[in-house]
């Protein structure tokens, strides 16, 4: 097995282009702006043995529940064209372990820790970032808001304006001070900037998206429904256009609002895409189940990628597609009337 390191771009490649790859993220300052994406890298331990963890912008960990969960029966995994349906349905092992083994690790192996919540209850979501208040080693929480509401019928709360709102407003008030709160968005809703502008004014510092979209597959050698689960969220480079749209949209509305953006990223062009939409950093996910490296490659791809643009610095590319295009020159006067065409009869 080989293990990445940081100078090596491409193997065997031309050393990287010198240029300033560190962002802000809510506050966050990150040397580079590729994370990893929830649930698609558990806590970094794993992904360690492929690249230093500690080289990309921050791991984000799995969804954190309060008490441990076995998540959904099997199958809980199908293929589509270009993407993947997954219905784990948060297998986790509850906040104690978490804290206790996982992020222990990540602050011994000096890694930056995103921290990702998820509950059926506002309750559950205020317990968890209470929990988080009084541990050091937290870069942000990210609150998975794509989750059932216990409370509501069952209403995913990122799909109601005021439901994600008030799960935001509870964490970002439980969460210490100095740490950003990232609320992640779901974008099987009907108007994204909406629900973006509610959990900012309820005092999000920034927002992850997206979250996957719901899907479903129907075995056709069966004749049932793939997963055990039904229906469940699609990723991978299908969803990627239907991201950038998100991340596009949401950028113009609320241009101060840092995005961490992610869906389908495979290499640097596509991390592109996302910061050129309004991007202040990407997360990369599904690509991780069978490139490991995925997260250091595709940042040397970014690194690079921005050089032969000629950028000097990440930062002046976060948004870079909402710039006005040129004014359009008049078209010079014709000196001379030029002879209408005969019609032919
Ligand atoms: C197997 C799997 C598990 C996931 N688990 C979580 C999770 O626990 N919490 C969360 O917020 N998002 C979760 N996601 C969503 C990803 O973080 C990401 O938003 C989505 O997959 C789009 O990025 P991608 O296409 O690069 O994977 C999961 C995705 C996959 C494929």
């Amino acid at each position: 097995m080989t293990r990445m390191r940081i100078t090596d771009g491409r193997p065997g490649s031309t050393p990287l282009p010198d240029l300033d790859m560190s962002t802000s993220l809510a506050g966050a300052e990150l040397p580079s702006p590729v994370l990893t994406a929830s649930g698609c890298a558990a806590a970094g331990r794993e992904l360690d043995q492929f690249f230093d963890v500690t080289e990309i912008g921050a791991v984000v960990t799995k969804s954190i529940m309060l008490r441990p969960r076995a998540g959904r029966p099997t199958p809980r995994m199908a293929e589509t064209p270009s993407g993947m349906l997954n219905s784990i349905g948060l297998q986790g092992p509850g906040i104690d372990a978490f804290l206790e083994r996982d992020l222990a690790w990540l602050r011994r192996r000096g890694a930056r820790a995103v921290v990702s919540i998820a509950g059926g209850t506002v309750d559950e979501y205020t317990k968890l970032a209470q929990r988080l208040r009084h541990v050091d080693g937290v870069t942000a929480v990210e609150v998975n808001i794509s989750c059932p509401n216990v409370e509501d019928r069952g209403q995913v709360f990122a799909c109601d304006r005021n439901a994600a709102a008030t799960v935001v407003a509870a964490v970002r008030r439980a969460t210490a001070p100095g740490v950003p709160v990232l609320a992640k968005l779901s974008p099987d809703v009907t108007d994204i900037v909406s629900i973006a502008e509610s959990v900012v004014d309820a005092g999000a510092d920034g927002l992850s998206m997206i979250n996957t979209l719901l899907g479903m597959v129907v075995d056709t050698d069966t004749m049932r429904p793939a997963l055990a689960g039904v229906t469940g969220g699609l990723s991978g480079p299908a969803i990627r256009p239907v991201a950038v749209r998100a991340v596009w949209q949401v950028h113009a509305a609320l241009p101060e609002v840092p995005i961490l953006g992610m869906g389908g990223i495979r290499t640097g062009l596509d991390a592109l895409e996302f910061v050129l939409a309004g991007a202040s950093a990407v997360s990369v996910g599904t690509v991780v189940f069978h490139d490991p490296a995925a997260p250091l490659r595709v940042a040397h791809e970014l690194q690079r990628a921005l050089g032969e643009r000629g950028f000097g610095r990440f930062a002046d590319a976060v948004g870079y597609a909402h710039r006005p295009l040129p004014p359009v020159a008049e078209p010079a006067a014709p000196d001379h009337q030029e002879a209408p065409v005969e019609e032919e009869a």
